[in-house]
């Protein structure tokens, strides 16, 4: 294991340049299931949850070459139908195997993933989904068997829950109704970038979707379906957490390139109204430090709305944004393993109910932290670099599953951070 020393004080200026998204990739590299023809996936962050989704999808019988972000893979012939729970256990998102594996084989066996940090992670939705395309679903001994002897069928499907809608739901269902014979209506559909960036890969190797990106998607069933070469979008919520960053520790400014400013409206939107400036310009934006900083009001929703992937971000920059903010998070209230690590270096934070009450304090200090989920983490380094003295952050492996190279893209902006054997 590693850890980072985060020395406080640096003033961040420059330009960093943002990786392809990890949510995007782990369901696209799924979709690679349902040909047998060679597909190429370019941009695809090198994070453990990518390497994770590579390893299960060898297991499952794929040939995978990578180089640099490219990734090629070919599903020709599959020698299993199982994702085993060692490796599911490790990288919930693995779920998203499902659809394709039931749409190609007509049988799945998954492990039931585990629940983690920010909450319980059921899948409750993605069953009654594919239960509705006609496969029978039985649970025993931690995992899930699918089977669908003759196929599925398309339906008209509801994938709302009473958190909103399910992304990696929605995503499975999209994948099994691709190759299900007749039309399939998903309501409820979540309509975050990521899924979009889906329904265009399988559109690319011959699918007939239509709605992505609002909650009604209609699926025509198709044959078969072909190879093709896609470069995933940019990660808005690696942007997201660098934009914060600039917010926090910007000496005057700082840019992320390679990014869709659309994707992160309701991000830039909270925080020009905490005081920032923010210059979006072709694929960058920039963002300058607030002169006169002041807190705000969040309440996470699915998107469009405010993410939940980056309210771990914003307890960081309200706990020392002079007067009082309030961060609810109505997908994840348990997701504030962060509150708990930055009282720790001082901040002034009550937790209740899913909802953050936060004080700003003049200064935070550094203290030995442990990073708990992806964002948490994060979010403990950008309250680490605004500390006076040094942090200890512990268990920097929850954060490399999903930023790559998050310390050398800081050092390259102007941070003090070194990473270090535990
Ligand atoms: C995706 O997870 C993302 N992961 C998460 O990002 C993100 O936080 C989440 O969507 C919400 O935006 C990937 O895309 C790999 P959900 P997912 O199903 O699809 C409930 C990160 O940091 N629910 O949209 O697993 C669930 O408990 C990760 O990159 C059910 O009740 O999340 C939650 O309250 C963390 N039953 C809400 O819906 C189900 O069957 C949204 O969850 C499924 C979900």
């Amino acid at each position: 294991m590693e850890k980072f020393i985060v020395h406080g004080g640096s003033q961040l200026e420059g330009t960093v340049n943002i990786s392809g998204s990890k949510n995007a990739s782990l369901p696209i590299l799924a979709a690679t299931l349902l040909t047998r023809e060679q597909c190429i996936i370019r941009r695809v962050p090198d994070v453990s949850d990518t390497n994770y989704m590579l390893q299960i999808l060898q297991n499952l019988g794929a040939e995978v070459e990578r180089s640099s972000g490219n990734v090629t893979i070919k599903c020709e012939k599959l020698r299993s139908h199982e994702a085993p729970y060692e490796l599911v256990r490790k990288m919930r998102a693995s779920v998203c195997v499902m659809g394709p594996l039931l749409a190609r084989q007509n049988r799945a066996n998954v492990s039931l993933p585990g629940g983690c940090v920010i909450g319980d992670r059921p899948i409750d939705l993605h069953l009654r989904g594919l239960k509705g395309l006609g496969a029978e679903v039985t649970v025993d001994g931690g995992n899930v068997h699918l089977e669908a002897r003759y196929g599925l069928n398309g339906q008209e499907i509801d994938m709302l829950g009473k958190h909103g809608a399910t992304v990696l739901g929605t995503d499975n269902v999209m994948m099994a109704a691709v190759l299900a014979k007749g039309t399939t209506v998903i309501t409820g559909a979540a309509c975050e970038p990521e899924v979009v960036d889906l329904a265009n890969f399988l559109n690319s190797m011959g699918a007939k979707i239509s709605g992505a990106g609002t909650p009604r998607l209609e699926i025509e069933g198709v044959k078969e379906l072909g190879g093709v070469d896609h470069t995933v979008i940019p990660d808005r919520i690696e942007a997201g957490t660098f934009l914060v960053a600039g917010a926090m520790a910007a000496k005057e400014s700082i840019t992320v390139r390679r990014v869709n400013h659309e994707h992160l409206e309701a991000v830039t939107d909270v925080l020009s109204a905490c005081g920032c400036k923010i210059e979006p310009s072709g694929d960058t934006i920039k963002i300058y430090r607030a002169k006169n900083p002041v807190g705000a009001n969040i309440i996470t929703d699915p998107y469009p709305g405010f993410p939940t992937d980056m309210q771990a971000q914003m307890c960081a920059l309200f706990a020392t944004t002079p007067g009082h903010s309030v961060v609810k998070d109505t997908i994840f209230p348990q997701r504030f393993m962060h509150a708990s690590e930055m009282k720790r270096m001082g901040a002034n934070i009550d937790v209740d109910d899913g909802t953050a009450q936060i004080q700003g304090v003049e200064q935070l200090s550094g203290a030995p932290v442990m990073a708990s989920d992806l964002r948490a983490s994060a979010a403990l380094v950008l309250a680490a670099m605004k500390a006076k003295g040094s942090t200890e952050i512990s268990r920097v492996y929850h954060i490399d599953r999903g930023y790559e190279h998050i310390d050398d893209k800081l050092i390259d902006l102007g941070a003090n951070i070194e990473r270090l054997p535990a």
